[in-house]
Formats: structure tokens, C-alpha cells, sequence
């Protein structure tokens, strides 16, 4: 059996661990140039999910790439038909706690979520979120580091990296925790359509990493306050004692 068989996002891999309707259908490529294009367009129903064991074109938040070495991660993307009423930027927050809460299923550490689309275990981004809209469909695109070790991960990210290998030490079985976060962004997804961010508050809120966090705001220094109810982020500026404002989106970096 070839290294890929053995540890694969394979659909013979995974079906097993997959136990709602995300992830029905299951589309599989060894090697694509990046989940998001499997889905983007497709017209695929929601729960579609699109996986590779490694990407040559993987896409990042604002134009950056996103790269791993083969099957060291969870590559995934989510096909997600909204409702109309619901507020689409939230979704970035939303996959984020469900990467969240697998991570912290699997490694029983506390994971954070870095205002808009960042997962955190130890100070070390783990995981990051991306969400492409295209005809009122969302794409969500998953991107987890697994089991790559230290001089495997990428050097000049903004947000220092990790993986939950470097993190813990131990190796994760990738098929098993892809499962796991399909159905804990399910179970999130379906809350959030009935109830909107706010049945989610609690959850987000108690994992806010920058709350309280000196930051640059797309190169402004602020203070990071809290995820508010309405998924923006409130700041106050300057040295802290400055007004407050909420912010929807940007380059949010925090001082270590
Ligand atoms: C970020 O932190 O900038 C977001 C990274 C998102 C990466 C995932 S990997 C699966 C999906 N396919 C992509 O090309 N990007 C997302």
C-alpha cells in the first residue's frame, strides 16, 4: 500500500467517519489545485464537500497562498446555501468554531478563534478559514495543519503557524478529524440558520483570542475589546483610551 493509501482524505478513508449530510456528496482529488475550485459554480447541494491530500494552488484570506506537504493536513470545502436574511460574513466565525471545537476534540486542548477566520491552540495559528461567495452560495474552504512537523510549515506567515503534531506531539488520524468537522460545522451551520450569530455567542465568545490584545488594524494600533453579538470586532483605538469602533473586516495583527 503506497503512503497515500495509508494516510488519505480518501472517500473509502473518510466515509466512515462521516455521519450527517455534510459531506454528501464527497468529492475527492489526490491532487487539485484547490478545493474551492471543485465547488465554486458547481451548483452542488449544500453539505457537498470537496477534499485533496495536497493542494499546487491552495488560496489563503487576502490573495495569499496556502501550502502543506502532501497529506500532512485537512483540506476541505464546504458547499453552503444560506438564507437570505443572514448576515454571509458571519460565516467566516461560524466554520471557525466548528474547526475549533474538532481540534480541541481531538487534541483536548482549548482552541481560539482569531477574529475573523483564525484557529489558535497555544498562540500558534492551526487552522484558517476561507469563504468564497458565488450566485447567494458560500463556499467554505478549510485549511488545517495536522501532522506536519516545525520545519514543515511556512516560514513567513503573519500569524506565527503550528501544527497539532508541534503543538502535542502526537500524529492524528486525518480522515477521522475531517469527520469530526464536518459534522460539528453542521450541527454550528444549523444553529446559526435559525438563530443567527447570536445562539452562537457564547461559544465564540468564551474562545476570543484577541480579546483585551494589543493589535494593528490594517497597519493602525488599537486594542482588540471583544467579538461583538453582530460578528464584527470591537477596537478601541490608538493607545486604548481612544474611541471605540467595530470593524468588519481587515488585517487584524496582534503584538506577541
Ligand atoms: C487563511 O487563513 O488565509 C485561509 C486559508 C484557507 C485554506 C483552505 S484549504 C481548503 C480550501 N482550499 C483553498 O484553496 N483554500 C481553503
Amino acid at each position: 500500500m503506497s503512503a497515500i493509501a495509508a494516510d488519505s482524505l480518501s472517500f473509502d478513508a473518510v466515509a466512515p467517519h462521516v455521519r450527517g449530510r455534510f459531506g454528501k456528496p464527497y468529492l475527492y482529488e489526490p491532487e487539485c489545485e484547490s478545493t474551492q475550485l471543485l465547488l465554486v459554480g458547481s451548483g452542488l447541494p449544500e453539505g457537498a464537500a470537496a477534499a485533496t491530500d495536497h493542494q499546487t494552488g491552495g488560496r489563503g484570506r487576502l490573495g495569499r497562498r496556502w501550502e502543506e506537504p502532501t497529506a500532512s493536513s485537512v483540506l476541505v470545502s464546504v458547499m453552503l446555501h444560506p438564507p437570505r436574511e443572514r448576515h454571509l460574513p458571519e460565516l467566516s466565525l461560524v466554520a471557525a468554531l466548528a474547526a475549533a471545537e474538532a481540534i480541541e476534540g481531538a487534541t483536548g486542548l482549548t482552541a481560539q478563534i482569531k477574529w475573523p477566520n483564525d484557529v489558535m491552540l497555544n498562540r500558534r495559528k492551526v487552522a484558517g478559514i476561507l469563504c468564497e461567495l458565488s450566485d447567494g452560495t458560500v463556499v467554505a474552504g478549510i485549511g488545517m495543519n495536522v501532522n506536519q512537523t516545525r520545519d514543515q510549515l511556512p516560514l513567513d506567515a503573519p500569524t506565527e503557524p503550528g501544527s497539532l503534531r508541534t503543538l502535542t506531539g502526537d500524529t492524528f488520524d486525518r480522515a477521522a478529524l475531517l469527520g469530526s468537522l464536518l459534522f460539528r460545522l453542521e450541527r454550528i451551520y444549523d444553529g446559526w440558520r435559525h438563530g443567527g450569530l447570536n445562539d452562537l455567542y457564547g461559544e465564540i465568545g468564551a474562545r476570543d483570542f484577541l480579546r483585551g490584545r494589543r493589535v494593528t488594524v490594517d497597519g493602525e494600533p488599537a486594542t482588540a475589546l471583544q467579538i461583538l453579538r453582530d460578528g464584527r470586532l470591537e477596537v478601541a483605538t490608538g493607545n486604548g483610551h481612544g474611541a471605540t469602533r467595530a470593524i468588519e473586516s481587515g488585517e487584524v495583527l496582534y503584538q506577541r
